[in-house]
């Protein structure tokens, strides 16, 4: 059994992760801003949880409360960097670019320097980074979201490199998953395919547990990576979402 650290636990894929594995008999370290969820989700899985609240964006704060988790859990086997925004339509155009690159960008690279390094020191572990379909797709309505998501996947495959050069006993699994029900797709009325947060997860957990370099969530969504992979630039650039 292992123990795993998960951001963005208090709602959508990571909470349903933080359930599905703790069901599996591992240890789960929550982590979230919303304390109250936490607090709640803690009490619904029992003594196989543990949290901190946490805003991911805090740099100093982050260390120290990844550190603490990890020792409080006696370890950490697998971190879970799954914590991400979607674009904000209430907020201003800059500002809520700003803060996808602040959440999706930059404390997703924070928490995995943090993860390397933990890993590095007991030469072992597993990194699981929250991509997307989007990683594959350019959007006109969500330009840095798409972005962020071709950063994490490429970080990943960088970080990968990384770990075969030290000839580290280290897995980067990169997920990517198409439409899945949660808060940040409640408004999306422009969606298909969508799955249920339980299924989509009940996939992400296999892909964990096989070490999975890269899966697509639902499986189909393969299909429309390829078709993106295919699609030259001069059509991407006359694209009008
Ligand atoms: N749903 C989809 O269709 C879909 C598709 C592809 C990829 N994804 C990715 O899956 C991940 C989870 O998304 P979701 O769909 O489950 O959305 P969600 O229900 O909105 O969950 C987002 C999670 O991220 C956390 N979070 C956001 N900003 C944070 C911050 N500054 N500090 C700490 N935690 C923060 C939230 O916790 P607090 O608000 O409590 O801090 C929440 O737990 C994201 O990376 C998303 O990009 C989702």
């Amino acid at each position: 059994m292992s123990k795993i650290i998960i951001t963005g636990a208090t709602s959508g894929i990571g909470r349903e992760l933080a359930i599905q594995l703790a069901q599996k008999g591992n240890t789960v370290g929550l982590i979230g801003r919303r304390l109250e969820r936490l607090e709640e989700l803690a009490e619904e899985i029992g003594d196989r949880a543990y949290y901190r609240s946490l805003d991911v964006t805090d740099f100093e704060t982050a260390n120290v409360v990844y550190q603490g988790l990890a020792d409080e859990m006696g370890g950490m086997d697998i971190m879970i960097l799954n914590a991400g925004v979607g674009r904000d339509s209430l907020l201003p155009k800059w500002d809520s670019d700003k803060q996808t690159i602040d959440v999706n960008v930059s404390a997703f690279v924070h928490g995995a320097h943090f993860a390397f390094t933990y890993f590095r020191a007991q030469n072992k572990g597993h990194i699981v980074g929250m991509s997307s379909i989007a990683s594959h797709l350019s959007s006109g309505r969500a330009a840095a979201y798409t972005a962020s998501k071709h950063f994490i996947s490429n970080y990943m495959t960088g970080l990968r490199q990384k770990a075969n050069k030290l000839e580290l006993d280290l897995v980067v699994s990169d997920i990517r998953p198409g439409y899945v029900k949660s808060e940040m797709t409640e408004k999306n009325k422009n969606m298909f395919w969508v799955a249920t947060t339980e299924k989509a997860v009940r996939q992400m957990v296999t892909a964990i547990e096989k070490k999975k370099k890269r899966a697509y969530i639902t499986k189909r969504w393969w299909l429309i990576a390829t078709i993106a992979r295919l699609t030259p630039q001069f059509v991407w650039d006359r694209l009008k979402f």
